[in-house]
């Protein structure tokens, strides 16, 4: 049989693109792990959903051969170096996060260098080479109980400036902020919290803690994606009554607000969209999974070293 490549898999209906999936899936023995940003198409095909800790440990705890990640790059590389014997694919080699670009092994050497007391907190959203310069990691879940854990040592934190700030208003550490954003989230402002609160009033405002500071001050909670799925869940009664405005990426509202027909939940702005968590298509996933393509490789040395400072993350999680 003829190699299919990529077009051939575009010309696809969407039927058929889940049935050869579901079939890879078995032959390979493989997981789906999808981020809630993706398409809704792609969370309908996931086996486990969810944010980036949550992913983090289910990768580390498959026995599938075969890791599939619907997400973005860093992503799957942290599946891949929680499980360097397993396979792991990414539809889309492109999926990066403009964020984890921001710094780079050789910028936080040098800061290393100029913090030499300093522990380095490195966020999730950021390539192996940075994990393996870093002591600990964090996500948007843990990151203040990572921060907690370090002690009284002033702390490098890397690379969202948002995240750090938050930490240090959550802990008083003394933290030394790197200068990246998620420009997603960055694009949020108090304006925009005015506005939602004008046409929804009375409603909650949940946040990701990606946020600007100014907009996590008017935040009724500052959540992980996950974190904000399970709030809408725990306070559905009180979210009927009142509505809740999310402050996140459209994909975990679209998530919601199709799980929760007619309970009020709305995006604090319908543009914020991270263009390359929506690359992902059931096209790509069917070709990747049947012929093996954009397999994730890592060095082994700088593997073993973003181990270290992801295990210790999951560890105090
Ligand atoms: P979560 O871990 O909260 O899902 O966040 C990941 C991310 O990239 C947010 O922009
Ligand atoms: Fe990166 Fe922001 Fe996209 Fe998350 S939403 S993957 S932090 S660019």
């Amino acid at each position: 049989m003829l190699m299919m490549d990529l077009r051939d898999y575009s010309l696809l209906t969407a039927d058929e693109l889940i049935n050869r999936i579901q079939r890879a899936k078995k032959a390979k023995n493989a997981v789906l792990l999808v981020h809630n940003y993706q398409r809704r198409e792609i969370q309908g095909i996931a086996d486990f959903l969810g944010d980036s800790l949550g992913l983090s440990q289910e990768a580390a705890r498959t026995d599938a051969d075969l890791i599939v990640f619907c997400g973005v790059h860093f992503m799957a590389e942290t599946a891949k170096i929680l499980n360097p014997c397993k396979t792991v694919l990414i539809p889309d080699l492109r999926a990066g996060c403009p964020m984890a670009d921001m710094i780079n092994a050789e910028s936080l050497a040098s800061a290393k260098a100029q913090h030499p007391d300093a522990v380095v907190v490195t966020y999730i959203n950021s390539t192996a080479e940075v994990k393996a310069l870093s002591d600990i990691c964090c996500t948007s879940t843990n990151a203040v109980k990572v921060v907690r854990s370090v002690g009284n040592r002033p702390i490098l934190f890397t690379p969202d400036r948002n995240l750090a700030e938050y930490c240090r208003q959550q802990t008083g550490a003394d933290i030394i902020p790197w200068a990246g954003f998620c420009y997603v989230h960055n694009e949020f402002r108090t304006s925009d919290v005015d506005t939602a609160l004008q046409e929804h009033p009375g409603a909650l405002f949940i946040a990701h803690p990606e946020c600007r500071a100014e907009v996590l001050t008017m935040a009724d909670q500052i959540l992980s994606t996950t974190g904000m799925a399970k709030y809408v869940r725990d306070h559905i009664e009180e979210i009927k009554l009142r509505g809740v405005i999310i402050g996140t990426e459209i994909g975990l509202i679209e998530q919601l607000q199709s799980d929760l027909p007619g309970v009020p939940i709305f995006p604090l702005t319908a543009s914020a969209l991270c263009a390359t968590q929506k690359l992902t298509t059931l096209a790509k996933v069917a070709w990747c999974m049947e012929t093996g393509s954009n397999e994730i490789i890592l060095d082994e040395q700088i593997r073993k070293l973003a181990f270290s400072a992801v295990k210790r993350m999951i560890e105090i999680s």
